[in-house]
C-alpha cells in the first residue's frame, strides 16, 4: 500500500515535469494496474510512439497483457523521439519502478541511462527493438524479432520471382526501398538483409532508397517523390506496411496499378497490409509479430524475482503471398 501511494505521489511529480517540458513532451499515464496487492508490480513501459498499425497492435497487447497478469503498467509513448524516451525511461528510475521495458526508437545513445537504471537496480527489458551498447549487462533480456532475417525473406522472395521481378521487361530488376526511420534496427537490419539475399541475382539493384519514418504519410511522399525522378521502377521494398501502404496511394495516383505495373514487399503483415495483399496490391508480406506483451510480462515476473532469464528472446515468424493472405485475413488478431 504504502509503496503504491509512493508511486501515486512520484507520478504527480513526473505528469509535473513532464508538462514543463513543452510541445514534446511524452505522454505517460498510469494504466489502471489490477495489481490489487501492495507487493504488485510496477512496470515503466517507454513506447517508441504510434507510428504504424503494428505499433497500436504492440501497445494493445503490452496494456491488455500487463492488465492479465496483475502488473501495474505506467506507459510513456515517445512520439517516435529519442529525447522523450530517455526523459521517460529517467522518470521511471525516479519513480522506483520495479522493472522497465522499452522499445528504443534509434539503436544509439542509451548506455547512459541504462547505466543509471543498472545503479538504482532497477532491471530493463528490451523489447521489438535492440539497442546497438558492447555492454549487454546493461539490459536483461531482449526480445523481439530477428529483422536481419525479415529483411532477408523479403530479398529471397524477389530472387525468386526470376524474370517475374523485371515487370518493364528492360533485362534489369529496377527496386526503390522506403527505409523505416533512420537509426531504428528494424530499418538497418531488414535494409542489410535485403542486400545481402538480392546479391544471389545481379540483375536486381537499388535504384533509390529514402526514409518514410515507418508511416504511411512518409510512404505516400517519398514513392511520390520517386515516381517522379525514377523510370521504369519495378519494384517498392517498404520496411513495414504502413509505407507500402502509402506508396500504393501514391502509384494509384499516378495511374499505376499497385502489384502489377510495380510490385511491393513489405514487413509486418497487419490487418490493412494483409488485405491489400490478398486484393494483388501488395506482392508479398514478411511477418513481423507485434503480440509481445503476454512474454514481455513473463519475462518482467522472472527478473523482479531475480530468475535467470534468456539474453535473447526470439520472435517466431511466418511469411504471406497472396494466396496464403486470402487464407489468413479471417483470423488476423491484428
Ligand atoms: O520495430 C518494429 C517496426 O516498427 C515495425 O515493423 C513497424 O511497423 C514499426 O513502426
Amino acid at each position: 500500500m504504502v509503496k503504491r501511494l509512493m508511486a501515486a505521489a512520484t507520478s504527480l511529480v513526473l505528469a509535473g515535469s513532464l508538462a514543463a517540458c513543452g510541445d514534446d513532451k511524452p505522454e505517460t499515464s498510469a494504466a489502471s494496474g489490477s495489481g490489487g496487492s501492495g507487493d504488485s508490480i510496477t512496470m515503466g513501459f517507454a513506447q517508441v510512439g504510434a507510428e504504424s498499425g503494428w505499433r497500436t497492435a504492440n501497445t494493445k497487447s503490452v496494456q491488455e497483457a500487463a492488465k492479465a497478469a496483475g502488473i501495474e503498467l505506467k506507459f510513456s509513448d515517445a512520439q517516435q523521439k529519442q529525447e522523450n524516451q530517455l526523459k521517460a525511461i529517467r522518470s521511471f528510475i525516479q519513480q522506483k519502478v520495479d522493472v522497465i521495458s522499452f522499445s528504443p526508437v534509434v539503436e544509439t545513445g542509451w548506455d547512459t541511462v541504462l547505466m543509471e537504471a543498472k545503479r538504482a537496480n532497477i532491471p530493463v527489458i528490451l523489447t521489438d527493438r535492440a539497442v546497438d551498447s558492447k555492454d549487454t549487462t546493461l539490459y536483461k533480456s531482449f526480445l523481439g524479432s530477428d529483422f536481419v532475417l525479415e529483411g532477408k525473406k523479403a530479398g529471397e522472395w524477389l530472387v525468386k520471382q526470376g524474370d517475374a521481378a523485371d515487370v518493364n521487361k528492360d533485362g534489369s530488376v529496377k527496386v526503390v526501398e522506403l527505409q523505416g526511420t533512420t537509426g531504428a534496427a528494424p530499418a538497418i537490419d531488414r535494409k542489410e538483409g535485403f542486400e545481402e539475399a538480392m546479391k544471389a541475382n545481379p540483375k536486381i539493384a537499388i535504384a533509390a532508397s529514402q526514409t518514410g519514418d515507418f508511416t504511411r504519410d512518409g510512404g505516400k511522399k517519398v514513392m511520390e517523390s520517386f515516381l517522379k525522378a525514377q523510370k521504369d521502377i519495378d519494384v517498392v521494398f517498404a520496411h513495414n506496411d504502413d509505407m507500402g501502404l502509402g506508396a500504393i496511394e501514391a502509384i494509384e495516383a499516378a495511374g499505376k496499378k499497385p502489384g502489377k505495373d510495380i510490385q511491393i514487399i513489405t514487413i509486418d503483415a497487419v490487418k490493412d497490409g494483409m488485405t491489400a495483399l490478398a486484393e494483388g496490391k501488395i506482392n508479398y508480406i514478411v511477418e513481423c509479430n507485434p503480440l509481445l506483451g503476454p512474454q514481455l510480462m513473463d519475462l518482467a515476473k522472472k527478473v523482479v524475482a531475480k530468475q535467470d532469464v534468456p539474453q535473447r528472446v526470439l520472435t517466431e515468424e511466418t511469411a504471406f503471398d497472396q494466396a496464403a493472405a486470402k487464407a489468413a485475413l479471417a483470423s488476423r488478431q491484428y
